[in-house]
Formats: C-alpha cells, structure tokens, sequence
C-alpha cells in the first residue's frame, strides 16, 4: 500500500497518478518558476515516504545553482562535473543511484542520504536544471519510481514551457 495524504493506493502508478493530477492542479496558470518550484518540492516531499531532501538545482548557463526545495540547507553551486547532480545534467539522462556511497564523486549535502534520484529537466534542447531527490534509505527508488517521477518533473517542464519569466 502506499500512502498519499489521507489515501491510499494499490500501486505506485496509482499513487503517481493521483500525484501527478495534484501536481498539475497546484502549478495550473502559474507561471513563475520559482513558485512552481517551491510548491512543487513541497508537494513532493510530504506525499513521498522515507525522504530527506527533496528540489531543484537549476543551470544558469554554467553550472547548477539550487533553488526551491525542502529538506536541510545544500550545497549551493554544482559544477556539472560533479556529483550526481551535474551528471544528470551533463550526460540529460536520469541518475537513479541505489548507493550514493559507491557513486563516485557524490556531494553528500545531508550525510544521513542513502540513495538518490536526479531527473534532468528539459524545455526542447534547453537544460532547465534538475529534480533532486534523496532518501536515507538505500535502494529507496525503483523503476516504478523512475517512471513516476519522469511524469512529475514533466508537469513542472510543461508549466515553465511560454512562461514569460521562465529564466529567473
Ligand atoms: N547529492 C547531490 C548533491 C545535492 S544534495 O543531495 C541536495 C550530488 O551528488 O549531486
């Protein structure tokens, strides 16, 4: 069973789909990325279990700076040659990272985080930046959860997309 709120559901997809549709629903005819990125990493971390850091690193054309999130202060620049993070960026292929203690090079901002997903958010050709997820559980992201979270981070890619104030 996984919970979300006060439901709960049979399957992960289930539970994505219901987030997915509260997703498009908090960022609906909003179009500025900063808040889009705050409610979005809000909704997130409290509807995923076994969580601790959960937001966005976005590309100011030269390397990852953080934005919006929840969870404990971070590191606030990523060079792209770094850490999970800037391979997400660099390689625009999801990084789902059972250990982040065998991941060379991982920048451990919370020492308590076991494993990690980092999903590249692209507008086109257009690095946006990326959704960073950490869990102090190792192996706490499985391909359910890949799939799922590749949804969410589109909802967030598609609100940004014709926004007037998209680059912040
Ligand atoms: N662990 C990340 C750094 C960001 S924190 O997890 C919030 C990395 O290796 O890129």
């Amino acid at each position: 069973m996984f919970a979300l709120q006060s439901a709960t559901f049979d399957t992960k997809a289930d539970f994505y789909e219901d987030l997915v549709q509260q997703a498009t629903h908090l960022l609906a005819g909003e179009p500025d990325r900063i808040a889009n990125a705050a409610n979005f990493s809000s909704l997130i971390y409290h509807a995923l279990s076994e969580v601790n850091w959960a937001g966005f690193y976005f590309f100011d054309g030269k390397e990852l700076v953080v934005g919006p999130f929840q969870g404990k202060p971070a590191c606030v620049r990523i060079a792209l040659e770094r850490g999970v993070c800037g391979a997400a960026a660099r390689t625009r292929q999801t990084q789902r990272v059972a250990d982040v203690h065998a991941f060379p090079g991982h920048i451990a901002c919370d020492a308590a985080s076991r494993s990690e997903i980092v999903i590249p958010l692209l507008l086109g050709e257009e690095l946006l930046g990326v959704l960073d997820i950490d869990s102090p559980i190792p192996n706490r992201f499985d391909a359910d959860d890949e799939a799922g979270l590749t949804r969410l981070a589109a909802v967030f890619v598609d609100a940004c997309r014709g926004a007037a104030n998209g680059r912040q």
